[in-house]
C-alpha cells in the first residue's frame, strides 16, 4: 500500500509484494470470521487500513501463542481484529482487555467478538486509554499498543509497573510508512513521536527489544 505526501511517496509494507503473498499463501489461512471483519472493515468503516490484517494478526496470534498469557492489554481496539488474534493465546480463564475511544464501532465490535466465541474472554472498555488503563488492577503478560501516536510514549510509561517481568510490550506502526527515516526538521508531530519512541525503547535499560520491520513495523520490548 503505497500513501503520497508532498512528493514524497510513503509505502506501508516493506516487504516485496510477491513475497508477501507467497508468505501468505504458506502461513495459516485467515478464519472465516477474520475474514468476514476485514470485509466488513473495508466496506463500512472509515480509515481501514487500520486493521492489522491477515499477516500481522497470524504474528501476534502466534506469539500470543508463545507467551501464553493471562492477561493481555490491548490499546486500540479498532474492528476488534488483532484482539481477536492475540485472544487465541490466553490461557484457560485469562481475559484481553481491550481500549478504544470510538464508541461507534461497539456493536461490531462486540458482535465480532461474540462470532469468535470470545465474549467471556474479553473486557472491552470504550474512552480514553490514558484514563481507563490506571483502573484496570491486573498484571500483564502482554501489552499490544496501537492508538494514537502522540500518545505511545505516555502508554509504555503507564503500563509498564503493570508488566509483569518477562513480559512483553508491542507496539505497532514504529516505521510510520517509513516516514522514520525523514529528516528531523521535516517530521510531522505523528513521526516525531513515533521516533522518540522508538529511541526512548532503544535506551531503556529495564527491556530488552527489536524493531521488526513486518507490515508498518513493530516493536517488539521483554521487560527484564
Ligand atoms: C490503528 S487503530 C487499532 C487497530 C487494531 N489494533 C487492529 O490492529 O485491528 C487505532 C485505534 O485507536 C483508537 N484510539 C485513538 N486514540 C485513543 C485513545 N486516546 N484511547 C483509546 N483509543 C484510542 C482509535 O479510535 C482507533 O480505533
Amino acid at each position: 500500500m503505497y500513501i503520497r505526501a508532498s512528493n514524497t511517496i510513503y509505502k506501508m509494507e516493506f516487504i516485496d509484494e510477491k513475497i508477501e503473498a507467497y508468505s501468505l499463501a504458506h502461513s495459516q489461512p485467515e478464519s472465516e470470521v477474520l475474514k468476514k471483519l476485514n470485509r466488513d472493515t473495508h466496506a463500512h468503516v472509515l480509515m481501514p487500513r487500520m486493521l492489522s490484517g491477515h499477516m500481522q494478526g497470524n504474528l501476534l496470534s502466534m506469539l500470543s501463542k508463545m507467551i501464553q498469557p493471562k492477561q493481555i492489554l490491548e490499546i486500540g481496539t479498532y474492528t476488534g481484529y488483532s484482539g481477536i488474534c492475540m485472544a487465541q493465546g490466553l490461557q484457560e480463564g485469562g481475559k484481553l482487555h481491550t481500549i478504544d475511544i470510538n464508541e461507534e464501532l461497539e456493536k461490531m465490535v462486540r458482535s465480532f467478538f461474540s462470532d469468535a466465541g470470545l465474549t467471556d474472554k474479553i473486557n472491552y472498555y470504550i474512552g480514553n486509554a490514558l484514563e481507563i488503563i490506571p483502573s484496570i488492577k491486573e498484571t500483564f503478560d502482554l501489552v499490544f499498543i496501537d492508538a494514537d501516536k502522540k500518545n505511545y510514549a505516555s502508554y509504555y510509561d503507564l503500563v509498564f509497573e503493570k508488566v509483569r517481568r518477562g513480559g512483553y510490550i508491542i507496539a505497532d506502526n514504529v516505521l510510520w510508512s517509513g516516514k522514520v527515516l525523514d529528516a528531523a526538521e521535516k517530521m510531522n508531530a505523528d513521526t516525531k513521536a513515533i521516533d522518540d519512541f522508538n529511541k526512548k525503547i532503544h535506551t531503556d535499560i529495564r527491556v530488552e527489544h527489536m524493531l521488526l520491520p513486518v507490515r508498518d513495523g513493530l516493536m517488539l520490548v521483554r521487560k527484564k
